[in-house]
């Protein structure tokens, strides 16, 4: 076991290559200290999937190392695996079994004695407010109720390391706004935690650090403050009340900022790395030129800024579809629904 400030994961130039042509992983490394939040990013295909499956022992690497706690995920993959949950991009959960089966059958498969088995589904159900839909079989159930019994499945044994694969894609905002809640909390109660999105709200809100890989290849990694500051994309942004008006105001702004007034419609951007000076530089100008102002502030650039400027695409660019037919294709997608749990 690693010592408690060691990081819960390390991930050390993994490789993986599939029918020797798409290199899915080419050399990503990353660590996760003990109970902090991971926020995995990156566009469709990058490696993301890839690389938990990897490290929930679904996948061998070419080459490169990955742990957990202190265990190599590649050579002990039984001993990783008491230790790991997984909530997989495509819900991993049987169709013909009622919730409650389900949260049973995956205790049995964890080694829990048969009265804690019942004990802990009836409390996680409860937790995930599934307790009335219990007894029926998951067919009956909701994109959104299967996405909660996945992640319920995931923490029936109480792993200390959670991986998860985009949780919340396809739920509606306020489900998502619940799993939010019920994710912060295990991570209050120290659970270390991989998190893969679309969502850049979602890591802005819970990671604590973000990894951006692409090609599977890290293109960066930090705060989601760093990574917005690494940008540089802070403006002064003053909005006014009609074209003609924000034209003639950014003429009167020349000189300010680091580089030429940007007029878009009403919106006049002026480009800055010393946001506070400039701000009191163009509220000036403004007062003794006289233009009317309808709102002024110093902005950010926003992750999903961040994340476009470093990929060139959007984080949800492509199809759920065609990463899903890639997916079905690999013969090992199987023993996702059991050997993890
Ligand atoms: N079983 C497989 N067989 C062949 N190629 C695969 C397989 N699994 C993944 N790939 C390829 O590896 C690359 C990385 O895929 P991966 O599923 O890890 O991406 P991802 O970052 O999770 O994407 P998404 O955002 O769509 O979920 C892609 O080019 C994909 O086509
Ligand atoms: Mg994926």
């Amino acid at each position: 076991m690693a010592a408690p400030s060691a990081p819960a994961v390390v991930v050390d130039a993994l490789v993986k290559t599939f029918k020797g042509e798409v290199r899915a992983l080419d050399g990503v490394s990353f660590e996760i200290p003990t109970g902090t939040v991971l926020g995995l990013l990156g566009p469709n295909g990058a490696g993301k999937t890839t690389a938990v499956r990897v490290l929930t022992t679904l996948l061998k690497p070419d080459s490169g190392n990955a742990h957990v706690v202190g265990i190599d995920v590649v050579a002990h993959p039984e001993a990783a695996r008491r230790v790991i949950g997984l909530a997989g991009q495509y819900a991993a959960v049987d169709e013909g079994l009622t919730g409650m089966e389900n949260l049973v059958l995956v205790g049995r498969l964890n080694h829990l004695r048969r009265s804690e088995r019942r004990w802990r589904a009836t409390e996680l159900l409860e937790q995930f407010d599934l307790a009335e839909a219990a007894g029926r079989t998951l067919k009956t159930y909701s994109g959104g109720m299967r996405r909660r019994l996945d992640l319920a499945a995931a923490l029936v044994a109480r792993p200390p390391v959670l991986f998860l694969d985009e949780p919340t894609t396809g739920l509606d905002p306020r489900s998502r706004i619940d799993l939010w809640s019920v994710i912060a909390g295990l991570v209050a109660d120290g659970t270390t935690l991989l998190l893969t999105t679309q969502y850049l709200e979602e890591v802005d809100r819970l990671a604590d650090r973000i990894c951006v890989i692409d090609h599977g290849r890290v293109i960066t990694e930090g705060t989601a403050s760093e990574l917005k500051a690494r940008l540089g994309g802070t403006a002064v942004e003053v909005v006014f009340p009609d074209e003609h008006t924000a034209h003639r105001a950014a003429e009167a702004m020349r000189g300010l900022g680091d580089a030429e007034p940007v007029v878009d419609g009403i919106t006049v951007r002026v480009a800055t790395t010393s946001g506070l000076a400039t701000t009191s530089e163009v509220v000036r100008r403004l007062e003794t030129t006289g233009f009317e102002v309808s709102s002024l502030q110093l902005r950010q650039p926003s992750l999903d800024e961040v994340f476009l400027s470093l990929t060139g695409r959007e984080p949800s660019s492509g199809t759920q579809e065609e990463s899903g037919n890639q997916e079905v294709s690999d013969g090992q997608q199987a023993s996702e629904g059991t050997g993890i749990r």
